[in-house]
C-alpha cells in the first residue's frame, strides 16, 4: 500500500493523535501538543501529551512527550484534554485528569507547570485543582479546561453534558489557578434542536476568544451513541457577565474528518486554529500502518463582514511551496488538465461560475478516473462538497460526500486546495473548509483536473504548486 503519512502536518511519530493541546507561542516558537498514545495506532484511555514544535508555523520538528499519567496521581488514567496559559513567565498546563477506576464523565482538573522549553513538566502537589463537577448538575461529561487571563484573576471553561438539556459550558474563576470557584453555566443548547446545526448531548473542548467586535465559542458536539465525536461548532456573540448570547451558529468544518480545535493568539495578534483529523479507514489498516490521526494545518480565524467565522490557511504555508505552475485564464470548457501532479500539492483557483452547473476539482486522480476525489460547487444548490466515494480502491477505506452552504451571492469561486497525502484541506472563500482524509492505493493516482459542467465558466487564475514536506516529522 503506498504511503498515507502527511508530509507537512503534524502526526505522531508512531501510535496514535486525537486532539490538538495547549498550542502557544513563546520566544519566537510555537509550540503543539496533542493527544497520544505512544503505544499503538489505537485511542487508550490513558493518554500522554505530545509535543511539536515550530518557529514558522510550517515545519515542525518533535520533542520527547511532554507529560502522561502519574501511577498515584489524579490522572494516572490518563492526561486528557487541555490548554497552556502563561502564568507570570511559567507555562501551566491545566488538563483533565481521568483516575483510573474512575468512569467517563467524572474527570478532575490537573494542573502541570513546565520549563522555559517547555520540555520538563512538573504536576502540582496539590493535583487535581478541581475534584469535579459542581454538586446538584447532572452531567454526562465534565472535561477539557480552558483558561485565560483577565484583569482581576483566571477565567475557566470546562466543557458539559447537561441530562435532559444537551451540551453545555460551564464558568469557573480563581486568582491563582489553584483554587476555583463555580460561576455558572455559560451556554447550553437543546439536543432537540435540529436546525440550522444539531449541537448534541455534550460539548468537549471549548474554546472562547474575542474576535473583532464579536467573542467566539466553540464547541466539539459529542453523541451519546457511536460515533460519539461528530463535529465542531462555532457560536459567534457576545460573552458577558459569563453568559454567552449567541448570534449565529454554524459547523467550524463542513467534512467528515475535523474534530476538537484547540486556538491561541499568537504574538502577531491572529487567533490561530488545529483540529484532529482521524483516520477514515478500518482500524486494522492503521495498525498495519503503525500510525493514526492528523492535525490540520494552522487556519488563520477572522470576523467576517456577515458577523460569521471566517476561515483561511496560514499565509506562512506559502513557505512550503516548491515548483509553481501557472494555468492561463480564460474561459472554462470543460476542464483543464494541469502538468503538475503529485500527492503534496497546493491548488489555487479563482472561477468565475457563468452559465456551469456545477464546477469541480479533482484531485488524486488517477488516468482513467479509477481513483480520484472531487471538491465540487454546486450553483443550485449554492453547496461546496468533497466526494470521497471514488477515492480508494481499498474497501477499508471511508467513502460518501460531505459537504455545506456556499452561497457565492455573485462572486468568483476562490479554492485554496491542500493535498498532503491522505489529507485534503478545502479553503473556500475566507469562510468553509471542508477537511478529509482519502487512502489511494495507485502510484498514478496523483492527476489534477479543473473542470465546469453544464455550462461555461471563466478562470481567472489557477496555479498548482508541489509542496516540499515538513524535514522534521
Ligand atoms: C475529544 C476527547 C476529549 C478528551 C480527549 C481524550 O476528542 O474526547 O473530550 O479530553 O478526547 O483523549
Amino acid at each position: 500500500m503506498r504511503e498515507h503519512r502527511p508530509s507537512f502536518h503534524v502526526s505522531a511519530p508512531s501510535g496514535w493523535l486525537n486532539d490538538p493541546n495547549g498550542p502557544i507561542h513563546r520566544d519566537g516558537r510555537y509550540h503543539l501538543f496533542f493527544q497520544h498514545n505512544p503505544l499503538g495506532p489505537v485511542w487508550a484511555a490513558s493518554a500522554h501529551w505530545g509535543h511539536a514544535v515550530s518557529s514558522d508555523l510550517v515545519r515542525w520538528t518533535h520533542l520527547p512527550l511532554a507529560f502522561g499519567p502519574s501511577p498515584d496521581g489524579p490522572d494516572s488514567g490518563g492526561c486528557w484534554s487541555g490548554c497552556i496559559v502563561d502564568d507570570d513567565g511559567v507555562p501551566t498546563a491545566i488538563y483533565s485528569g481521568l483516575a483510573r477506576m474512575s468512569a467517563f464523565g467524572a474527570e478532575t482538573v490537573c494542573l502541570a507547570r513546565g520549563d522555559d522549553e517547555l520540555v520538563v513538566w512538573r504536576k502540582e502537589a496539590r493535583n487535581p485543582v478541581l475534584p469535579g463537577p459542581p454538586a446538584g448538575l447532572e452531567l454526562v461529561a465534565f472535561r477539557d479546561p480552558f483558561v485565560w487571563r483577565e484583569v482581576d484573576g483566571w477565567s475557566m471553561l470546562v466543557g458539559a453534558g447537561i441530562v435532559g438539556v444537551g451540551g453545555a459550558v460551564l464558568l469557573y474563576r480563581s486568582s491563582d489557578l489553584l483554587d476555583w470557584r463555580y460561576e455558572g453555566v455559560v451556554l447550553s443548547r437543546s439536543a432537540e434542536l435540529e436546525t440550522p446545526v444539531w449541537t448534541g448531548y455534550a460539548w468537549e473542548c471549548p474554546q472562547l476568544f474575542p474576535l473583532g467586535d464579536r467573542h467566539v465559542l466553540i464547541v466539539s458536539v459529542w453523541d451519546a451513541e457511536p460515533p460519539n465525536t461528530r463535529y465542531p461548532v462555532a457560536f459567534v456573540g457576545d460573552c458577558r457577565a459569563g453568559r454567552f448570547e449567541p448570534e449565529h451558529v454554524a459547523r467550524f468544518d463542513h467534512g467528515a474528518d475535523c474534530y476538537a480545535p484547540a486556538t491561541m493568539a499568537d504574538a502577531h495578534g491572529r487567533r490561530l486554529a488545529w483540529a484532529w483529523s482521524w483516520e477514515a479507514r478500518d482500524e486494522d489498516a492503521a495498525l498495519e500502518q503503525g500510525w493514526a490521526g492528523v492535525l490540520t494545518a494552522p487556519r488563520v480565524l477572522t470576523l467576517t463582514t456577515a458577523g460569521t467565522l471566517g476561515i483561511a490557511p496560514a499565509p506562512e504555508l506559502a513557505a512550503l511551496r516548491g515548483e509553481r505552475e501557472t494555468l492561463e485564464a480564460g474561459p472554462l470548457g470543460p476542464e483543464l488538465v494541469p502538468q503538475t501532479r503529485g500527492d503534496v500539492l497546493e491548488l489555487a483557483a479563482v472561477v468565475a461560475p457563468g452559465s456551469a452547473r456545477a464546477i469541480r476539482l479533482t484531485v488524486r486522480a488517477a488516468p482513467a478516473g479509477e481513483e480520484q476525489t472531487t471538491v465540487e460547487w454546486d450553483g443550485a444548490a449554492s453547496r461546496l462538497s468533497i466526494d470521497r466515494s471514488r477515492s480508494s480502491l481499498d474497501p477499508r477505506a471511508r467513502g460518501g460526500s460531505h459537504g455545506g452552504v456556499l452561497d457565492l451571492a455573485g462572486d468568483d469561486l476562490e479554492l485554496r486546495v491542500f493535498v498532503d497525502r491522505s489529507i485534503v484541506e478545502v479553503y473556500a472563500n475566507g469562510r468553509l473548509t471542508l477537511t478529509e482524509r482519502i487512502y489511494p492505493t495507485r502510484a498514478d493516482s496523483t492527476g489534477v483536473v479543473l473542470s465546469a459542467v453544464g455550462g461555461d465558466a471563466l478562470v481567472r487564475s489557477f496555479d498548482v504548486w508541489e509542496l516540499r514536506s515538513s524535514p522534521g516529522l
